[in-house]
């Protein structure tokens, strides 16, 4: 058994299109996967599915907004699997509640329920997760935390101002943790998607990738598992953009070859 096989994985978010990927190809290298979201059903569906493969998984229903929730979950992944050797922080929203309706607004005009909502998740919810799993790892001397940013934390995105500071946030988070966490053997690192296709492999319409096309959550999937590995401790504070190319500069010149 490789060190990485002996692994225990915390994915939060881990039944949507970037956290199903992952939890997969975490079953499929041999490490244990603690798979929590909102609904207990779609957790336990996803862990029966990972337990086919011949590992240890288990669902756990965890609001990420709710600190006694993340706190009662942590403990009780301590007891049963003794130990959280990666965290991912994946769990994150982009569209506001009231998205049918009209999910874009200019700051000066977003309602404060749809910021702090944003905010809330994305941000807070990776600060709880984070200061709920660190004192197990660091007692352990050991730990890969990877969060998720996006290209929105990198550029900035119009009409969704609250989800473009959620992931710049997300991004000196990161950092700093790093900087804490260095020494007592965690490393700490960000994933940056660009405009990833759904869940169900369909396609958004995109624009400016270099490589031509959008990512497939697989993709996103692989970055992540690439800085869980035990191999990989000596990358920390990083926040890799896994996005065709599309944080490098716009089409700006004639170039179509
Ligand atoms: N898909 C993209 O194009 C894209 C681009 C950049 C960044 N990201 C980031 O990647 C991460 C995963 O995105 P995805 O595309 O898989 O999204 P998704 O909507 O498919 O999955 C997100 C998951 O988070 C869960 N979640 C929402 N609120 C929660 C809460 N309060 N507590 C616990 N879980 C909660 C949802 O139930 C869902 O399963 C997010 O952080 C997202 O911001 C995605």
């Amino acid at each position: 058994m490789s060190k990485f096989e002996s692994r225990v994985a915390f994915v939060t978010g881990a039944t949507g299109g970037i956290g199903t990927w992952l939890c997969r190809q975490f079953a499929e290298e041999g490490v244990s996967v603690v798979v929590t979201d909102l609904r207990q059903e779609s957790c336990d569906e996803l862990a029966g599915e990972l337990r086919g493969k011949g590992v240890e998984a288990k669902g756990y229903a965890m609001d990420v907004c709710d600190t006694s929730s993340v706190r009662g979950v942590v403990s009780q992944v301590l007891e049963d699997f003794g130990k959280i050797d990666i965290l991912v922080n994946n769990a994150g929203v982009w569209l506001h509640p009231d998205f049918k309706e009209n999910g874009f607004h200019p700051l000066h005009e977003m309602p404060e329920e749809d910021w702090l909502h944003i905010i809330d998740i994305n941000l807070c919810g990776t600060i709880r997760v984070s200061q709920a799993v660190v004192p197990s790892m660091i007692a352990a001397g050991y730990g890969r935390i990877i969060n998720l940013s996006s290209i929105a934390g990198i550029s900035g995105l119009p009409g969704m101002a609250d989800y473009a500071a959620s992931k710049g946030g997300v991004i000196l988070l990161t950092k700093t943790m790093s900087m804490e966490l260095a020494s007592k053997g965690i490393t700490v690192n960000a994933v940056a998607p660009g405009m990833v296709a759904s869940k169900n492999g369909g396609v958004r319409p995109n624009a400016g990738t270099w490589v031509g096309r959008n990512c497939h959550p697989s993709e996103v999937a692989r970055a992540i598992v690439f800085l869980a590995d035990d191999e990989s401790g000596f990358i920390t504070g990083v926040n890799l953009p896994v996005d065709g190319g599309r944080t490098i500069g716009p089409h700006g010149t004639g170039w179509n070859k």
